[in-house]
């Protein structure tokens, strides 16, 4: 863990309001691992998942409220991490079903491990997706009944996405969610990422952000 300065290389823009800003620096990570950055709109820093994008570390963006509007206008960020536990998949073969602002990620873990990856979008983005792409619920929903001969999945998004999700996929393989629960310090010390699993209280920050599904749902 380690606490560092980044400055901004790029900024993509991949629709209205989601970007993947690149960085000069370099930082070793494992996939799904995230790094706590500060704004300047709150005293809590905010949790992103690290990646890699054009050759660089790069994080994807989405736009919701202060901090984040707040991070795709700065040229220099401040953070600490790499937070979390890596992802490490069972073995077979696998499909990383992710959001837009997820790019950077499943770019690097289909790097590691060679696993699919499928990317839903709520509106048609601005940039070529070299991924196979659906845009709207609908078309969602039918990308996820249509997956088979798969051992495990990995979903990350919203919450309302990866619930869907681990509904339509739980019954065709393992499957496995990057949790959003809210987080504070992202090294286990607050205790705000509580969740609760069926095997007792975890704490998303140290033992996630990456659970079995099953652990927390029906
Ligand atoms: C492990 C993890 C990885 C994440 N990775 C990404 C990512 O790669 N890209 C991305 O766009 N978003 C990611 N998020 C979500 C991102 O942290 C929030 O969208 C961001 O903190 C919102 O801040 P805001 O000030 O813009 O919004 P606010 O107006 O402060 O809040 C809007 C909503 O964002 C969420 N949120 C706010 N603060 C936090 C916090 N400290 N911790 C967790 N959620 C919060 C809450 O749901 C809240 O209702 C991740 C969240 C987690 C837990
Ligand atoms: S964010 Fe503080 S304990 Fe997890």
């Amino acid at each position: 863990m380690e606490n560092f300065s980044l400055s901004r290389c790029e900024l993509i823009q991949l629709s209205e309001d989601t970007f993947i800003v690149t960085f000069n620096e370099r930082i070793d990570f494992e996939p799904t691992q995230f790094i706590m950055i500060e704004t300047e709109t709150s005293i809590v820093r905010k949790p992103f998942g690290l990646g890699r994008w054009n050759d660089r570390l790069a994080i994807g963006v989405q736009v919701i409220g202060p901090g984040t509007a707040y991070m795709v206008q700065q040229e220099k960020l401040y953070a600490h991490g790499p937070c979390g536990r890596g992802f490490v998949p069972p073995e077979g073969r696998g499909a990383v079903i992710a959001t837009l602002a997820c790019l950077p990620m499943v770019f690097d873990l289909q790097e590691r491990y060679n696993c699919d990856v499928l990317i839903g979008s709520v509106d048609e983005p601005w940039i070529e997706v070299p991924f196979p792409l659906v845009v709207g619920d609908e078309a969602f929903l039918k990308m996820l009944q249509s997956l088979n001969g798969y051992d495990w999945f990995l979903v990350i998004g919203s919450d309302q996405m990866e619930k869907i999700a681990y509904d339509a996929l739980k019954n065709k393989g393992e499957v496995f969610v990057s949790f959003n629960e809210y987080m504070a310090c992202g090294i286990g010390a607050c205790r705000g990422c509580a969740k609760v699993t069926k095997h007792g209280l975890k704490h998303l920050c140290i033992d996630g952000p990456v659970l079995r599904g099953e652990e927390v749902w029906n």
